[in-house]
């Protein structure tokens, strides 16, 4: 498949933010203000909203996906506090795995990372999976290195086909551009999408990757076009701009002309 005929995806991680009654208010405004067709769009509130935002959308918008931020690496036990994949059923169609923050304060490793991803994968979760170098790994130009050890962590131990039928997606997210301003430039995310293919294709040993790449990291209306510009980028994973229904409108019609452009191509 050529890089421009993939599937364009615009996904809001809300982080910490909303309670379940402001969650629903605001997935419902970004709804009706996003209604561009064929783009992806996924909405990843609190654990505590997603059934509020699934109950908003239910009738309005049941294109719009929803995700959680987070799932835990086995399936019950003595984990205080903690989210399995199968409890999500019903609730969650996506999820976030291995998202900066929570490699950060969490302790999410590849190989926690890795088992996520097949508890994901398993329970019809389809996963978003993140990665990115700190900026001292960019400094001194390690920053494929470390997304390759990130990727090959986590991708380790999973049959192809299924993570391809599971609906991977990837999000490149460097972590000195999340909720800093500074975003990447769009040939510093094309890059790396270029990377993050030849290294799913050598995991894979495979010569065809067709996984969609997000690139996250203080996207705005103002510069998701430098992104969508690249060939190579296929969407956007938002922060703080995604609690923005101004901001989500604009993101999302951008994107809408990259989709409409990549099926004109097919
Ligand atoms: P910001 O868009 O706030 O920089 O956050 C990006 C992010 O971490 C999305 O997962």
């Amino acid at each position: 498949m050529m890089p421009s005929m993939r599937e364009v995806i615009v996904a809001a991680n809300w982080k910490m933010h909303t309670s379940p009654g402001d969650a629903s208010e605001l997935a419902r405004t970004i709804s009706a203000r996003t209604r561009v067709p064929s783009v992806t769009r996924v909405i990843c509130p609190p654990f505590v909203a997603l059934a509020s935002v699934r109950d908003a959308l239910a009738q309005d918008d049941p294109d719009v996906g929803i995700g959680a931020q987070n799932v835990h690496h086995e399936l019950q036990g003595a984990y205080t506090g903690e989210i399995s994949a199968p409890m999500l059923a019903g609730l969650a169609t996506w999820v976030i795995v291995g998202h900066s923050e929570r490699r950060r304060d969490a302790g999410d490793t590849d190989e926690i990372i890795g088992l996520k991803l097949g508890r994901a994968v398993a329970a019809g979760l389809r996963p978003i999976l993140c990665v990115g170098e700190q900026l001292g790994d960019r400094e001194v130009g390690r920053q494929v290195d470390v997304v390759r050890r990130q990727l090959t962590g986590a991708l380790a131990g999973h049959a192809p086909s299924a993570l391809r039928h599971g609906g991977l997606v990837i999000a490149y997210e460097p972590v000195w551009a999340i909720g800093t301003g500074r975003n990447a430039s769009g040939q510093d995310a094309a890059a790396m999408s270029s990377a993050i293919h030849s290294i799913v294709e050598d995991a894979w040993g495979d010569t065809r990757d067709d996984t969609p790449v997000l690139y996250g990291g203080s996207v705005t209306s103002a510069n998701i076009a430098e992104f969508l510009a690249e060939s190579e980028v296929d969407g956007a994973l938002v922060g703080g701009a995604s609690l923005k229904p101004d901001e989500m409108a604009g993101i999302v019609a951008r994107a809408g002309l990259t989709a409409a452009a990549r099926h004109t191509s097919e």
